[in-house]
């Protein structure tokens, strides 16, 4: 009897579980199909209002990068300042305005200033009677472009160290963070580079206790550490900036970037944080989600538990990094 249970045991274990979990697997990946195809900018429904945003953003980048380059054509970018304008009417007629628009309202006017962009009648009365209209949001400096040039020498030592002195913490004291120090933080994570200038990346930050402990709860719990800190971040992409087949990971890529930069404010500031990887199970996924109002266009990328230093020295693992070798391609 023993041994047929263990017979039963073992090819549950052998030929079973391996064929459920490619079943679950695919699933997962029919499921992300199925969320990229109705979120991303591959169709124009649902949360039309942030994909007119983002494809406004990819159109005005496109024209920024044009007025950069050495060596421009005569009457360069018609086309493409044509149907900016056009986008930028088109949302103004459905949406109050956003961000967006203000960037690509100074970016059609840094092109109008620009001294190879096209002049013709057609352009620039398009670009003059909407910037007529929004002439209050027109700020010098805001779009166009910037010099740039070597910086001068770093105080390399100190950087380096502030590079070395980060740790994940996972010990924090109770004394909450305050609104000050999490704008703080983000004036570091905005310098973040995000493709196309698409700015994606969203953080939501959890102060309350109860809902800490109830997302914990669906994320694996506090494994004996992430209930002690006092703030739980959330940072999210939105999958409505992106379109197309081979752009269907970017947003974990530029969330990724966000992250490490958000953490690194953090430190900047001297508050003691960890990431916590984020549980990608759709069902519990849209749990947290909807406890935190994060619409379904947004993924969440990571979670990080962070809060202040205790006074006393604390228990840190080494994490010791490995030499890592840059492979030379000849
Ligand atoms: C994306 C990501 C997810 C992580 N998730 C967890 C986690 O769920 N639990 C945990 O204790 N640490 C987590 N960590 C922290 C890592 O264990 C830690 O960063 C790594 O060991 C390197 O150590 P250091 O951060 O102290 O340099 C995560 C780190 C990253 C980058």
């Amino acid at each position: 009897m023993l041994g047929s249970l263990k017979w039963i045991y073992k090819v549950i274990c052998t030929k079973v579980n391996p064929i459920k979990n490619d079943i679950l697997l695919l699933q997962a990946f029919i499921r992300d199909y199925f969320r990229y195809r109705e979120t991303s900018l591959c169709h124009n429904e649902p949360f039309r209002r942030d994909k007119m945003n983002a494809r406004m953003m990819l159109v005005g980048h496109s024209i920024e990068k044009g007025m950069s380059f050495e060596s421009k054509k005569k009457n360069w970018g018609k086309e493409k300042v044509l149907q900016l304008c056009k986008m930028i009417v088109a949302y103004m007629q459905e949406y109050p305005v956003s961000e967006e628009v203000i960037n690509c309202l100074n970016i059609i006017n840094a092109y109008r200033l620009d001294d190879e962009s096209c002049k013709s009648s057609e352009v620039t009365d398009c670009i003059d009677s909407i910037l007529e209209q929004y002439h209050d949001y027109i700020q010098e400096g805001y779009a166009g472009v910037k010099d740039v040039i070597k910086p001068d020498s770093f105080d390399i030592n100190t950087i380096l160290s502030f590079y070395k002195s980060r740790a994940s913490v996972r010990s924090f004291s109770e004394e909450p963070l305050t609104q000050m120090e999490i704008e703080k933080v983000m004036e570091v994570a905005r310098t973040t580079p995000t493709a196309c200038n698409r700015q994606t990346s969203r953080v939501y930050a959890i102060t309350n206790r109860a809902k800490i402990d109830e997302i914990l709860n669906l994320q694996l719990g506090g494994q004996g550490w992430a209930d002690r800190a006092s703030t739980m971040f959330i940072i999210t992409g939105c999958m409505s900036c992106f379109g197309g087949i081979f752009e269907r990971q970017q947003v974990y890529i530029d969330g990724g970037l966000f992250a490490m930069n958000f953490v690194m404010g953090l430190h900047l500031y001297g508050i003691a944080s960890c990431f916590k990887m984020f549980v990608r199970d759709y069902q519990l996924q849209d749990k947290v989600c909807k406890l935190c109002g994060i619409p379904r266009n947004e993924v969440p990328i990571v979670i990080v538990m962070a809060g202040h230093y205790k006074n006393t020295t604390v228990k840190d693992p080494i994490s010791h990094r490995f030499d890592y070798k840059v492979n030379i391609v000849s």
